[in-house]
Formats: C-alpha cells, sequence, structure tokens
C-alpha cells in the first residue's frame, strides 16, 4: 500500500516572506501529511543529536566588532573552482517528492532563479537526471552515491552523474546502515514512490517503488579502497560525507578524497552524538586546509553558516529548509531560503566587521570560559 501524498496545489507556488527557518518547519507541518513530515523532520532514537544539532551553536559565540567598512558584505565564494553567490549550498536529500510534486526539478529551478548554487543531486532522487536538469539551468550539480555490493551498479550511477555533467562525486558514508528512527517505524514509513536513478540499475528489476531492495544492497564494508575506486573510475573530485572525527578526515585525505564534508547527517544515524558543529573544529584542525571542508547539520541562520566558516568549513550545505522551502512555495520557496541564508549572513556580517568570506576564515570565534 503506497501512501498517500496530499501535495500543495501547484498555485501554492510562491514567495515565502521567511521571518525564520523554524517557524518555516512549523508552517511545513501543516501543509504535508504526518508520515512525509515526520520523515524529513525526524531524527534517530531520541532526537538528541536533532536538537544538539541547533544547541552546539551556543557554544561559541561572536563578537561585535565596530569602526569598520560594512557597506558592501560580499558573500560569493568558490569551492573547487565553481563560483557561488553564497557559501550556502543543497545538501543530498532523498524523495523531494514528498515535500512538493515538483519534487527535485522544484528545488533545481528555485536555486536556479536564487542566481546559482550546487545542487548536491541524492541517489535517492523522486526524479530521474533528466528530470532535474530540466530546473537546474545549467548550474552545477554534485552527485551523491550510496556504494552498492555491486561494483557494476556503482559504475552504471557514476556513468550516468557523469554523462549529465556532475562536477564532484559526494561518498555518503555514513548510512550504509540507517539509524533508528523511531517516528518512521511508528508511521510504518515507506517511499510513496520510486527512486529512478537506483533503480533502474538494480540486476532483478526491482520495480521503482521498491527502496528496500536498494537498501539492503548497501555496502557495508566501506574501506578506503572504495574511495580509491571512486576516485579512479569517475575521475572526478570525491568528497567523504559524514566525517565526524579528525581519524576519519585523515583516512579520507589518504584516500584521496578532494574534499570532507562534516555531517552528522542531521542527527538521522547516530543518536548520542554530539552536534556536528562541535566536531567541527577538530576536523578542521587536522585537515589544515589540505581539502576544502563542507560543513552540515543544523545550519538555520547567518549566525551558523559565520561560525561554521570561523571555525574552518569552506561552504555549508542545507538539508531540511530546502524541502521546507519546497513545501511551502514549491520552487519560489526554494528560492526565498537561499534570499533569506543571504540576507541573514550580510547582516552577521556586518555586525561582526566582515565584508568577505575570506574575512570570516580569519575571525576568532569567543571561547566561553568553562
Ligand atoms: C537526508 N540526508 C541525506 N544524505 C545523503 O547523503 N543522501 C540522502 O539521500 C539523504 N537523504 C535525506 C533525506 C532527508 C529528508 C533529510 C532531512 C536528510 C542528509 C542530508 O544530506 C544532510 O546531511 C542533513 O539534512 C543536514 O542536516 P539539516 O540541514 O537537515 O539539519
Ligand atoms: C535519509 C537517507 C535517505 O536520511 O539518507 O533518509
Amino acid at each position: 500500500m503506497k501512501n498517500k501524498i496530499n501535495y500543495n496545489a501547484p498555485e501554492d507556488i510562491k514567495d515565502l516572506d521567511i521571518v525564520n527557518l523554524f517557524e518555516l518547519e512549523r508552517e511545513a507541518k501543516n501543509v504535508l501529511p504526518k508520515d512525509g513530515y515526520d520523515f524529513i523532520c525526524g531524527g534517530a532514537g531520541d532526537e538528541y543529536t536533532l536538537e544538539r544539532n541547533i544547541e552546539g551553536w551556543n557554544k561559541k559565540g561572536i563578537l561585535q566588532r565596530v569602526l569598520a567598512d560594512i557597506k558592501y558584505p560580499d558573500t560569493s565564494t568558490t569551492i573547487l573552482n565553481q563560483e557561488i553567490k553564497l557559501p550556502v549550498i543543497v545538501s543530498p536529500i532523498a524523495a523531494h517528492g514528498m515535500a512538493h510534486e515538483s519534487k527535485e526539478a522544484g528545488t533545481a529551478k528555485g536555486v536556479a532563479e536564487y542566481g546559482g548554487s550546487i545542487m548536491s543531486i541524492s541517489a535517492y532522487s523522486s526524479v530521474s537526471f533528466e528530470d532535474i536538469e530540466k530546473g537546474l539551468q545549467g548550474n552545477n550539480r554534485w552527485f551523491q552515491i550510496y556504494m552498492s555490493d555491486d561494483k557494476e551498479v556503482n559504475k552504471n550511477v557514476i556513468d550516468e552523474a557523469k554523462a549529465v555533467g556532475a562536477s564532484a562525486i559526494i561518498l555518503t558514508a555514513d548510512t550504509n546502515v540507517d539509524g533508528r528512527r523511531e517516528r518512521n517505524i511508528r508511521n510504518k514509513f515507506i517511499y510513496p514512490f520510486g527512486m529512478p536513478i537506483v533503480a533502474r540499475y538494480l540486476k532483478d528489476g526491482a520495480d521503482d517503488t521498491s527502496s528496500d531492495t536498494v537498501y539492503s544492497r548497501k555496502k557495508l564494508n566501506l574501506s578506503v579502497e572504495d574511495v580509491k575506486f571512486l576516485t579512479d573510475y569517475s575521475d572526478l573530485p570525491v568528497f567523504v560525507k559524514g566525517i565526524q572525527t579528525p581519524a576519519d578526515a585523515i583516512k579520507a585525505i589518504d584516500a584521496g578524497v578532494s574534499g570532507i564534508w562534516v555531517s552528522n547527517h542531521g542527527g538521522r544515524q547516530l543518536d548520542g552524538a554530539p552536534s556536528s558543529f562541535e566536531t567541527l573544529e577538530g576536523i578542521s584542525n587536522v585537515v589544515q586546509g589540505q581539502v576544502p571542508i563542507v560543513f552540515d547539520s543544523g545550519i538555520r541562520r547567518g549566525e551558523h553558516v559565520f561560525k561554521a566558516i570561523a571555525s574552518g568549513a569552506d561552504v555549508v550545505a542545507i538539508g531540511r529548509p530546502v524541502l521546507y522551502g519546497l513545501a511551502n512555495g514549491g520552487w519560489k520557496g526554494v528560492k526565498s531560503v537561499f534570499e533569506y541564508f543571504e540576507k541573514d549572513l550580510k547582516t552577521v556580517m556586518q555586525l561582526s566587521g566582515t565584508q568577505t568570506i575570506e574575512d570570516i576564515k580569519h575571525t576568532p570565534l569567543f571561547e566561553y570560559s568553562k
């Protein structure tokens, strides 16, 4: 039995007047079916880590500065030589169709209409590469893979991603088994539609909606050899996503990655873990600028973007906020989320006397005494 989705009517595509993203989340709850909303908002276990991803930001402070030229805060930056107007990109998120009938194509259009960012395309997208392409309007796209046990499947997916112009591969390494997500267990959640990118490569021709089959084929013995395979085979920059310790960052760098993706999967995997932000500084201290760092999990304000960059991230990525924008306003809602971040980050930059992303990188955060 498939879940029924009560999509927003297409005319609900609208700009959003976002005061803050916590309110946007509450509004999304009103327009989404319960199991879909729970799938998106939820975390693992007690959702301690999910909450800590927000509380953890208060571990450090930003100092206000005065007598500084703050006329033209510039949020533009580059990562892997790709220029973006804001250091905020889209995390790989499964099944955007849970949020809006325009699915990933709507998100892609929102990103493009905002003026560009990098869209990470989940292996568990609810539409094909071709449909995402229609919305993207030439924007940068990175492809996220979950490694399968079947090497041919991995090769096929990479071939396809390259054919549609993926300019980096993200190996998500923290979700080869799922965290225990109690909301999904209670709701008996199943994906209500297919995952055409991965499903078409299943050898036994399992149908699109059979996400269990896809899950059951994730590789449980991931190693540095797999990272090497991806870098060699794809000939693209590879990120390992899900890094939470300095030791794993070093392992990934030794395996030849082009970037580290610091993330605790938005608190959906190991409950009881610290906030992703609390792990960032230790990791960036060992990475020492050898490769860029993308940070995600808990980014909801300009303040958070600032603190992550001041702690060693090059750019941050957002997960749930994208889907809440999509749920409430379709592609225009996604655009509004990016506009909200730009405006809020500029204000934080001005109040802290910084003019560029490079300035933020050189701004020490305030350490509260223990
Ligand atoms: C995710 N995330 C995720 N990550 C990934 O690598 N592949 C995926 O398919 C998904 N799917 C997915 C679905 C949903 C509904 C969510 C909320 C998250 C994790 C995602 O990339 C990112 O790490 C977190 O969402 C970041 O935390 P915030 O921004 O949601 O707090
Ligand atoms: C999730 C998987 C798809 O977090 O990564 O739901």
